[in-house]
């Protein structure tokens, strides 16, 4: 393969940069052509997208968000808008594509790869580690220090006005975010949508805390397990206790990756690169362990998100 495509898809990442960085650098190495293509699926399709040299992947590796843009395309959903898009790498003989995205960037990469036979090749970027068939997605690590820094700030001051704070955290349907975060800040309280939430657990819980000498309190909430509002109420209700709360909302979202989330992208942009160079299309790549580990994007979009049920338990034996 002699000329490739890159482009970032769906919500953002930190480590979306490192990617692309890896992905054009391993390329050039390899002698291979390499396109950025602008706001994912929508550049694809309106033919936005130009040649990217490893200068121009300087100065990125550190940097949040994605220098190539990244949008949403419901166009892109449909045959004829993938198809406009298959023109646009043919026009250019571009022959893979390197699709930096969640599952949903995943499916049109299938699609894409199964209707019109364009070499794709998946590389997990989203905060949510929500893809069940790699350990760790690009971003995961980086949101969930940025939440454990804001629990850390948001200690001190329950602590100084003995208070409690219920802390909504992203993650969509997962409550991974909330899992480590909240393991990580001792949270007294976390609630994931993987288990149906409990009040009267909760109460009892903050209520020992309360008993046992504690006078502040942190609840780690997943957005995907009940409604901030509804949490406030019924926590109001059941313990009596002084509640704040915080959305920590789109600052999951941004920031400069950590390492973790750096040596994963760069790690799996040259696998990427490499699978394209061996001819190899509808294809992800993930991680389990230290490993980099590849499969069909369909098998891979099959297997079911896993929640740690231990490390969760270990987190309720720890709480009080
Ligand atoms: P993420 O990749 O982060 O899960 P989305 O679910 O919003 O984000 O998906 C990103 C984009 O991927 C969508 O805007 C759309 O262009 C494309 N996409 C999502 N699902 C499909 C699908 N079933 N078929 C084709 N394209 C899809
Ligand atoms: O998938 C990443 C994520 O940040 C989720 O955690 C969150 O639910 C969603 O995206 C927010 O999406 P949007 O950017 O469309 O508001």
């Amino acid at each position: 393969m002699k000329r490739i495509a890159v482009l970032t898809s769906g919500g953002d990442a930190p480590g979306m940069n490192a990617a692309i960085r890896a992905v054009v650098r391993a390329a050039s190495y390899y002698n291979i052509e390499v396109y950025g293509v602008e706001r994912g699926y929508m550049g694809l399709i309106e033919g936005d997208l130009h040649m990217m040299s490893r200068r121009n992947v300087s100065d990125t590796i550190q940097r949040g968000g994605t220098i190539l843009r990244t949008a949403r395309c419901p166009e892109f959903n449909t045959y004829e808008g993938r198809k406009k898009a298959a023109e646009s790498l043919a026009n250019r003989n571009i022959e893979g594509l390197v699709v930096i995205g969640g599952d949903g960037s995943f499916r049109g990469a299938n699609d894409f790869y199964n209707d019109f036979g364009v070499k794709t090749v998946g590389i997990p970027g989203t905060i949510d580690n929500d893809l069940g068939y790699t350990d760790r997605t690009i971003g995961f690590d980086t949101a969930v220090n940025t939440a454990l820094n804001a629990i850390n700030n948001l200690r001190d001051t329950m602590s100084s006005h003995e208070r409690v704070v219920i802390v909504q955290v992203m993650g969509r349907h997962s409550g991974q975010i909330a899992l480590h975060a909240g393991l990580a800040g001792g949270a007294e309280v976390i609630l994931v949508p993987e288990h149906t939430v409990d009040f009267d657990d909760v109460a009892s819980v903050l209520n020992r805390g309360t008993a046992v000498g504690k006078t502040s309190g942190i609840v780690v909430l997943a957005e995907g397990a009940c409604p901030l509002e509804e949490a406030m109420t019924e926590i109001k209700t059941r313990t009596g206790l002084s509640l704040r709360s915080t959305v920590l909302g789109y600052i999951q979202r941004g920031g400069s990756p950590t390492m973790a989330d750096r040596v994963l992208a760069s790690k799996l942009g040259i696998r990427a690169v490499q699978l394209l160079k061996e001819n190899k299309g509808g294809v992800v790549v993930g991680s389990k362990g230290d490993d980099v580990i590849e499969m069909p994007i369909a098998e891979a979009l099959a297997v079911k998100p896993a929640f740690d049920e231990a490390l969760y338990e270990q987190a309720k034996m720890l709480s009080l």
